[in-house]
């Protein structure tokens, strides 16, 4: 059985969600990106937009987990103007020569998720397997993306 870990940045709950009931299924361990940039509030979400809408990296906290201990790395981000967050960007570059086998998904309200997904592959430069999940799915929706989505990686 593949050992698989879920690392994830979330600022508002919305994809630690989608990371919690991949856990659910897959039984693995998770790793939560925190982003030591304050992206509270209205400057915070202003200084997040712009540093993802440039690719900017950002300072996170050093994580738990090493990615090379495992199979799979599944990567979580909310879609921030059509990109990565910062602190996604920053835990790939960090640690790409350590990543394994891969896979995306991202949350986002509106647009952007497909942009924010030829965003990943560019950075990952790895053939991964994509979902995205729009804040406003139901949960039977979301339920069945996640079981193909786990079918496939
Ligand atoms: C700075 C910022 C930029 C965002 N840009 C987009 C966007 O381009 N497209 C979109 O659909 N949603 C956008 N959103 C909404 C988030 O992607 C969406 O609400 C996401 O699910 C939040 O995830 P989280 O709760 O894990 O932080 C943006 C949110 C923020 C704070």
């Amino acid at each position: 059985m593949k050992k698989v870990l879920i690392a994830y940045y979330s600022r508002t709950g919305t994809t630690q969600n989608i990371a919690a009931l991949l856990k659910q299924t897959l039984n693995c361990e998770t790793e939560e990106i925190i982003d030591l940039k304050n992206r509270n509030g209205f400057s915070g979400n202003l200084s997040g937009g712009v540093d993802a809408l440039l690719q900017r990296q950002t300072r996170i906290k050093q994580p738990v987990h090493h990615p090379s201990a495992y199979d799979l790395v599944i990567l979580g981000t909310p879609v921030w103007l059509g990109n990565l967050s910062p602190a996604l960007r920053t835990y790939i570059v960090q640690n790409k020569k350590y990543l394994p086998q891969l896979a995306f998904f991202c949350t986002f309200a509106g647009k952007g998720n497909v942009n924010a997904g030829k965003r990943f592959l560019r950075l990952s430069e790895k053939n991964t397997r994509i979902l995205s999940i729009q804040n406003n799915e139901t949960p039977d929706k979301i339920k069945k993306k996640i079981e193909n989505f786990i079918q496939i990686i």
